[in-house]
């Protein structure tokens, strides 16, 4: 399991301190939110913020493009430092050929599929994959409720890679806390974004720690 804070639940009045945060509590990935206002009904970073972030930390980082047009600023986005690109399938005309720049640029690509989109569409994708992002609440905002319903998903969708025999990974996000991360991992899952039930704690490090702690195979 690979732990993926989302810094979009962070203090975004001080991003560099969220970084050092992920940096301190063993982060696998920086998990980056891009929100363009009309995919999704919010606006978050954009390419001159994601340089700056990339430039302040070593960790990789994980960019969901929650964007209409993924194909437009691509190449910018790439440019930035991003380790791996999520584009969503409902914003993908061409996904094929956005996956292919995407690993061209040498980057890792993924698809990312709203609650109401079946994994089983992306059947024929897979084999131009790296990983596949579950999204468990409705993609715009940190801190909704997870929506069950992705964890069988996952599960059908562990089934379907597993018969293609592609090391195809799969991210789950949205909604994920201390009380459900368990059942997460053991649906499958392989990295795990976490926003506010990271940073609206307290004490942001010592709950990476907790999370992590629950995925061990014993409280699983
Ligand atoms: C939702 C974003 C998520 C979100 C996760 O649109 O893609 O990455 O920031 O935050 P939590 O864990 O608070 O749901
Ligand atoms: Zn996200």
């Amino acid at each position: 399991m690979r732990l993926a804070p989302s810094i979009l639940a962070a203090d975004l009045a001080d991003i560099a301190g969220a970084l050092a945060i992920c940096e301190r509590g063993g982060a696998d990935l920086v998990h980056v939110d891009v929100m363009d206002g009309h995919f999704v009904p919010n606006l978050s970073f954009g390419i001159p913020v994601l340089k700056a972030i990339s430039a302040r930390t070593r960790l990789p980082l994980d960019l969901h493009l929650m964007v209409a047009n993924p194909d437009r600023l691509l190449d910018e986005y790439l440019a930035a430092g991003a380790t791996r690109v999520t584009v969503h399938w409902e914003a993908a005309t061409h996904l094929d050929r956005l996956l292919e720049r995407i690993r061209r640029a040498g980057a890792e690509a993924g698809v990312a599929v709203n609650p109401a989109t079946p994994v089983e569409f992306l059947a024929d994708a897979l084999p131009r994959l790296d990983y596949v992002l579950v999204m468990s609440v409705n993609p715009g905002f940190s801190g909704q409720a997870f929506l069950p319903h992705a964890l069988d998903k996952a599960r059908r969708l562990k089934r379907m890679i597993e018969i293609s025999r592609l090391p195809v990974e799969i991210e789950m996000d949205g909604g994920i806390d201390r009380d459900n991360i368990a059942q997460v991992v053991a649906a499958g899952v392989d990295v795990i974004v976490v926003g506010s039930a990271i940073f609206a704690t307290g004490d942001p490090v010592a709950t990476m720690s907790e999370l992590r702690e629950r995925t061990r195979p014993e409280s699983v």
